[in-house]
């Protein structure tokens, strides 16, 4: 898809986006009010956003193998620290949105796909530091700085893993594990979207929380979002454009929201 088009897109999704004065579901008006909107910051917010800050200026050259349907930009394999930082670090909106959302809801087990340099995750697992959070990253370099990262924020409540995530993430949810929070951040195709989708599905509860990156970055995502929105299991969905977020609350009915956010 070209820039063009996600802008119409994104135009198009600021247009038909609700706010909390149209909403009439007491959760997601709850969730609206006290999470999306609650807006502050903190020390471990700002902790973190030093981190973002000092990789943005780190020009170290780092090979890697480029996994997942990569950028829109770039499809280099030789990149700088800032730059990696720059193309996929979540945007400090958004995760900080995740950040809330975990505080919120308190997640025990939490699950990422695509660590990168470590940003989400440390906004995650800072949220709640008494939750696990295991996060993949298929690029052993890049989970070095992931690494470090998380040393220097003094965070012990992550495990890394290492290696694709078709190989590693069925052998992890063999460990039957219920996951009550996963971030899906990596590998951003139809296919692959949809098979990490069915099978999580097999690790989560009612009361599970799964949050979709980029469900409009091209076609593929489109069709993927789609299809998760109808999933049987799936009630509530939330469309942030850059996020979209599933619940599956058997005390709510079905319904999908687009949210201004
Ligand atoms: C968008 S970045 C993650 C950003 C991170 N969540 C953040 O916001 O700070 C996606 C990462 O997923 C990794 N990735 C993509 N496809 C993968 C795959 N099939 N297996 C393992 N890692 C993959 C890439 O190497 C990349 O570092």
């Amino acid at each position: 898809m070209n820039q063009l088009i996600f802008i119409i897109k994104y135009f198009k999704y600021r247009i038909k986006a609700k706010t909390k004065y149209d909403i009439h579901s007491p959760f997601v008006f709850e969730l609206i009010t006290k999470v999306f909107y609650n807006k502050k910051s903190d020390n471990e917010i700002r902790s973190i956003e030093a981190i973002r800050k000092q990789l943005l200026k780190n020009k170290t050259i780092v090979t890697f193998e480029e996994m997942g349907a990569g950028s829109l930009k770039s499809d280099s394999k030789t990149k700088n620290v800032s730059n990696i930082t720059r193309n996929s670090a979540k945007h400090p909106k958004y995760a900080q949105l995740l950040y809330r959302m975990v505080k919120h809801f308190q997640p025990a087990n939490i699950l990422e796909l695509g660590t990168s340099m470590g940003i989400s995750s440390a906004y995650m697992a800072k949220a709640n530091t008494k939750a696990n959070l295991t996060t993949i990253e298929g690029s052993e370099k890049i989970a070095a700085f992931a690494r470090e990262n998380f040393n220097q924020l003094n965070i012990n409540n992550i495990r890394q893993i290492i290696g694709n995530f078709d190989n590693k993430l069925p052998e992890l949810l063999k460990e039957k594990c219920i996951y009550d929070f996963i971030f899906f951040d990596g590998n951003h195709r139809k296919t692959p979207t949809l098979n990490y989708f069915y099978q999580c599905l097999k690790n989560k509860n009612d009361n599970s929380i799964f949050v979709f990156d980029d469900i409009h970055w091209s076609q593929e995502m489109e069709e993927a979002w789609n299809e998760i929105k109808q999933s049987e299991e799936v009630t509530i969905t939330i469309d942030l454009f850059f996020l979209g977020i599933v619940f599956f609350r058997k005390e709510s009915s079905k319904e999908h929201f687009t949210i201004k956010f």
